[in-house]
This record gives C-alpha cells, structure tokens and sequence, in this order.
C-alpha cells in the first residue's frame, strides 16, 4: 500500500486525475476490506481537488445509507427515489448538477453545497451497490472531465468487489 499521496496542486484537472487515479489503485489493490478502501479514497479525492464534501452511499437494499466521507457530517440515509442520489439510482446514470437550488428534490445536507456530482458504482450483476457524492461549495464546479475519470474510478472499485 502507498503511505503519501502525491500531489501537485499547479496540475490541470484532467493532470490531477491521471495522476490521482494510479495512486488510488495502489492504495487499494491487496487490501478486500471495502469499507477501508472506500475511505481512503474519500480522503484522495477530498485532499487532492479540496471538494467540500465527498462521500460514499451504500445500498442496503431498503435505501442508501452514508458510508466512508470526508467533510460535515451529512444525511444518514437517502430513499432510493430521493434527491440527487436517489435520481442517480433510479436513472443508473452519472449525474451532474450545476446549481443545486435549482435541482428539484434535491437533498440539501448543507447550505453550503451548491454544485454536485453523483456517480453509480455497479456489482458484477450490474446492481448499484455503492454510490460515490461529491459536493462542491462553488456553482459549476463537475464537468464531462469529472465524469470520465469518477466513471473510471467507479470501474476501479466495481472490480474489488466481491463476485
Ligand atoms: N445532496 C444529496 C444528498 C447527500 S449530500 O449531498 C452529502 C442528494 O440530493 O441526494
């Protein structure tokens, strides 16, 4: 396992991801425990982009429950039909939201987020078992380059999980 992370604030996003993403899958690889590799992801992803608040949901098969987080403490559990969470579970689809003010439904756990990024993260029989939040505290903050490489990361944690 590495013990630092490595990063260069002065590198572009897309730069920060390509060199994060190596990190996080040396961090990871060895190690089964889902629950200590999720968290140390949070701590990467929050250390290394300083998002406000990055977080992991867990399907309980009754809802979605918080898992692992970096940053405030947050909403315990999410209905599956709730909130941007919710939408990115029912939809199995990445979602992005500019504004969280004008997103209906949204799931505000703090004042302070205004932009947000939801991420499915799929078991083998392609059944959402994980989902991956991350809250910006400026507008606009997620884009496609985003999305690329939290899908890839997403990837990466869907192959540590149990068949
Ligand atoms: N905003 C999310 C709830 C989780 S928090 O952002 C940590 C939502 O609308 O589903």
């Amino acid at each position: 396992m590495a013990e630092e992370l490595f990063i260069d604030s002065s590198l572009t996003k897309d730069q920060k991801y390509e060199s994060l993403l190596p990190q996080i899958e040396a961090l990871i690889t060895g190690e089964p425990n889902l629950i200590a590799n999720l968290a140390n992801i949070c701590s990467v992803l929050r250390y290394g982009f300083d998002f406000f608040w990055v977080g992991f949901y867990l399907n309980t098969g009754k809802d979605l429950v918080l898992g692992p987080f970096q940053g405030p403490i947050a909403c315990t559990r999410i209905p599956y039909t709730k909130g941007v969470c919710g939408h990115s579970f029912t939809t199995k689809q990445t979602v992005i939201v500019d504004n969280v003010d004008e997103f209906p439904g949204h799931i505000a756990c703090s004042s302070a987020s205004k932009s947000e990024i939801v991420v499915p993260i799929f078991n083998a029989k392609n059944e959402i078992e994980i989902i991956l939040d991350i809250d910006s505290d400026q507008l606009s903050s997620f884009d496609t380059t985003d999305q690329v490489y939290l899908e890839k990361l997403a990837k990466l944690i869907s192959n540590t999980l149990p068949v």
